[in-house]
């Protein structure tokens, strides 16, 4: 039988729902999974809070660390990368908006790791689904549904309380997160696109389940939780989900594999046409997050200023750059690892050296962006950087605006 919970699940395993959406959320929308594991996840010991004088990823609950919204654009160098802290303790709040114990907004994030978390533990967020884009070093991430493998030039999603071990087969690691605080992220539509483009659901990869057998030893449950970090001992490995089914899990992409599309006539079009991933507002076409990518690809537009236009936009966007050289940035100040914000409304455009040249460049097909893949966190919110964003990592390039705006 098609069975979901049986009166005794095979093999002495215990049947548990993992609920991604509420039980009754649309058809469309509803995503839960069936997890058929050695123990419930709920056999631990109450959990503590710990490092409470340290751990805060959620500042707006903490009125002494503002968050500060700014007009102006910022840029930052790139992030300093960090081998003493392990997954858990390298996640650093940059900018965000809204509020984790509300559903509200979302956070990014830069983490910058050189330690496997310990042996014997797991962490989830209880805040969001985190969107991970490596920009250095490899994550082997074991999740109770499964293994993930995740490099530089792939990204993954970790949805809201699946727990996962964090470990580093090939030394440091750095990169941004996006923790989606509401909602879930899909793929676009594609409208006149038609049924294929862009990012293919084909190419989306899951885990299958992988389980150890241990009820014997010492485990360490950690969860944010409204920011704060919390920590549980049980006796069992939490790895131990022998099978599972549903429609709320992990998985990664292949940025390479994005089917990128543009104008063969003349202008570009919207950003928008470079969306991974989305994550909607109940304002159809209006995103709480939209990730975004520049991939390599071909320009052929005749008698057309060919990088992004200047804009001002009712959207903030969020940039950072895995690896090579943004087209529309080629003065040098936007490097991989670093990052940019411009914020609602706040004009920009491309640096000055980019728009002499592109306004005097014959107009030839061209390839842009060859080994390069920036990207673009991309919100309908007006963000607020962090103390730690603006000051204490101390990469704010303080002269940007006069770099990218020419005479004022
Ligand atoms: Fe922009």
């Amino acid at each position: 039988m098609g069975m979901n919970a049986p009166q005794r699940a095979p093999y002495g395993l215990y049947a548990e729902k993992l609920s991604g959406t509420a039980f009754t959320a649309p058809r469309a929308e509803n995503q839960q999974s069936w997890l058929y594991r050695i123990l419930p996840a709920s056999a631990h010991a109450p959990f503590q809070q710990r490092e409470s004088s340290t751990y805060n990823t959620n500042p707006e609950n903490k009125p002494w660390e503002k968050i500060f919204h700014l007009p102006n654009q910022l840029r930052w160098d790139p992030f300093d990368l960090d081998e003493t802290v392990d997954w858990v303790h390298s996640l650093h709040l940059v900018a965000g908006n809204g509020d984790p114990t509300a559903k509200a907004g979302l956070g990014y994030y830069i983490y910058a790791a050189g330690k496997d978390m310990d042996a014997h533990e797991a962490f989830y967020s209880a805040d969001g689904d985190f969107l991970v884009v490596p920009q250095h070093g490899v994550l082997d991430i074991q999740t109770e549904l499964g293994k993930l493998l995740v490099r530089p030039n792939e990204i993954c999603v970790i949805p809201r309380g699946v727990r996962y071990r964090v470990t580093l087969p090939e030394g440091p690691v750095r990169g941004y997160i996006l923790e989606l605080y509401e909602g879930h992220f899909q793929l676009p539509e594609l409208g006149p696109i038609g049924s294929n483009g862009l990012a293919n659901a084909r190419d989306f990869q899951a885990p299958i389940a992988y389980y150890d057998e241990d009820t014997d030893s010492d485990w360490t449950l950690l969860s944010k939780f409204a920011g704060h970090l919390y920590a549980a001992k049980q006796k069992h490995t939490p790895f131990d989900v022998v099978a599972w089914h549903g429609l709320y899990y992990p998985y990664k992409y292949d940025l390479g594999r994005f089917n990128v599309i543009g104008s063969i006539s003349f202008d570009h079009p919207d950003p928008s046409i470079f969306t991974v991933l989305t994550a909607q507002t109940a304002h159809v076409g209006t995103a709480v997050a939209d990730f975004v990518i520049f991939p390599p690809r071909w320009l052929v537009q005749e008698e057309t200023f060919r990088p992004p236009w200047y804009h001002r936009n009712t959207m903030s966007e969020f940039m950072g750059l895995i690896g090579g050289q943004y087209d529309a940035k080629e003065g040098g100040g936007f490097q991989p690892a670093g990052a940019s914000l411009h914020n609602v409304m706040s004009a920009h455009g491309p640096d000055a050296a980019t728009h002499e040249k592109a306004s005097n460049a014959e107009l030839k097909p061209m390839k842009v962006g060859e080994g390069s893949m920036a990207f673009m966190f991309e919100s309908c919110l007006m963000v607020g950087v962090t103390e730690w964003g603006l000051k204490k990592c101390a990469k704010v390039q303080e002269d940007y605006n006069a770099h990218v705006s020419g005479p004022f």
